[in-house]
């Protein structure tokens, strides 16, 4: 099984990939059975009325398979629980998902009793009283890194259990910068003249493709590169706004730049998110990229590339006198506070959080385990190289500010820094953007 082909992976969902992955599922598992499988599974069918039934609602994350199929294994591997899935929007629609989630958890009727939470929401649904405090069912946490422990932790308690971390990077075609003699640029300037002479040379149509839409994506790549020019979003208190200082202005500017000035980056960024922003890229398009991991696998997958083996992955670049800067993303576990099967609730998630599900979901799905062993991990090592080389991206990347007000002070920089991009008038929209943000978290 390929990834779905050239279609979208972390973009809108197509209903039928789920399916044909489930059948495919369903077909391996009778074929490994035997005879004896298929009536097993009708056993098992009817086996699941005595079981617990839990729900787990997820962000549908694709790649050679879906969450959805993790499911399929662990109701296969046990006679006593059986998990629903509740595929919710991709990753992409984080804020919609977040919505959704909202919406369900508000009701305090125990649905979904098990959720994945984007690691920005932990602090909110905390906060809320719906995050069942999980210490007393998870004391042990050393395996895990310290920084995904930390960002699973809201008020000195535990509330999400760390699953697996995301960060961006950038992505460069190998091929066209040893055409020109060039090595994997470090600063931002370096990038764009690159990418300018890669497209006057005709190498790729595009210089740079990054996420401007007027999503949560785009709070991730202006964080990244605010921060890798020594801004920030909010100042270390939480209680004031950074974003009209003269280090984030003149990094949101280098982005309008991109645009409206060096002209490596089409008009059209500003309605990518992942996806629309990866297909150009898979498809031998792009000189560089920003964007997460789940796209190394697509990019090696001959199915869904034209650019395999041809593909490098760096830290992204800085400004001068900056640092490289990775916004840290991923997916963290919870259980429902008002969940009626926690006990149900807290085997599936120790299942789920395993290292051996953990190497499945980076094998498959390109996602950065948060057990730090796995990435010595010599399966991982082998199909996933760029995990180990930048381990410290992951590691060190940078959370998007972290308050229970997250995601009206994210609506305020999509909306804020969309302005900025549609008018040029960057100094003044950050101004405003400021000014609503301090709102928000005095
Ligand atoms: C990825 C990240 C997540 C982020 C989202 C934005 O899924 O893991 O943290 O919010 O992208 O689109």
């Amino acid at each position: 099984m390929t990834h779905t082909a050239k279609g979208p992976v972390h973009g809108p969902v197509k209903l039928a990939d789920r399916s044909m992955t489930s059948r495919r599922q369903f077909l391996q598992t009778s074929a490994a059975f035997g005879a004896a499988g298929m009536a097993g599974l009708g056993v098992t069918r009817a086996r699941a009325q005595s079981r617990v039934e839990i729900s787990f609602a997820s962000a549908a994350f694709f790649g050679k398979e879906s969450f959805g199929d993790l499911c399929d294994t662990f109701n296969e591997s046990q006679d006593r629980i059986f998990v629903r899935f509740i595929e919710l929007p991709p990753p992409s629609s984080s804020t919609e998902v977040f919505q959704g989630l909202v919406q369900q958890l508000a009701r305090a009727d125990g649905t979904p009793d098990v959720f994945s939470q984007d690691v920005i929401w932990i602090a909110g649904f905390a906060e809320a009283g719906w995050a069942l405090p999980l210490g007393e069912y998870f004391p042990d946490t050393k395996d895990y890194f310290s920084g995904t422990v930390a960002a699973c932790t809201y008020n000195n308690q535990l509330t999400a259990l760390p699953w697996f971390m995301d960060s961006g990077m950038l992505y460069y075609r190998r091929d066209i910068l040893e055409k020109m003699g060039a090595e994997v640029p470090t600063t931002w300037d370096q990038m764009a003249t690159l990418a300018a002479a890669a497209q006057g040379a005709g190498d790729a149509e595009f210089g740079y493709l990054w996420q401007g839409k007027q999503a949560e994506v785009l709070v991730c790549d202006a964080v990244e590169i605010i921060t890798s020019n020594n801004g920030a979003i909010l100042a270390a208190d939480g209680k004031s706004a950074l974003v009209n200082q003269p280090e984030a202005v003149a990094a949101i500017q280098f982005l309008y730049d991109t645009i409206a000035t060096t002209k490596i980056s089409p008009q059209n960024v500003l309605s990518w998110d992942e996806e629309p922003s990866r297909m150009p890229f898979t498809a031998g398009r792009g000189t560089f990229m920003r964007n997460w991991s789940y796209v190394y696998p697509i990019a090696q997958d001959p199915a869904a590339s034209d650019v395999v083996d041809k593909v490098g992955v760096a830290p992204l670049p800085a400004f001068d006198g900056g640092k490289s800067a990775a916004c840290l993303g991923g997916y963290q576990l919870g259980i429902n506070a008002n969940s009626k099967y926690r006990e149900a609730a807290v085997e599936f998630l120790t299942w789920l959080s395993s290292a051996e599900v953990q190497q499945r979901i980076a094998l498959n799905f390109g996602l950065a385990p948060t057990r730090a062993n796995l990435f010595d991990d010599a399966t991982i090592k082998a199909e996933q190289p760029f995990m180990a080389s930048l381990q410290s991206v992951f590691t060190g990347a940078t959370a998007r500010p972290i308050t229970p007000k997250y995601s009206e002070v994210s609506l305020a920089l999509q909306s804020g820094i969309s302005k900025a991009f549609v008018s040029g008038n960057v100094q003044a929209e950050m101004d405003a953007l400021a000014t609503e943000i301090n709102r928000i978290v005095a």
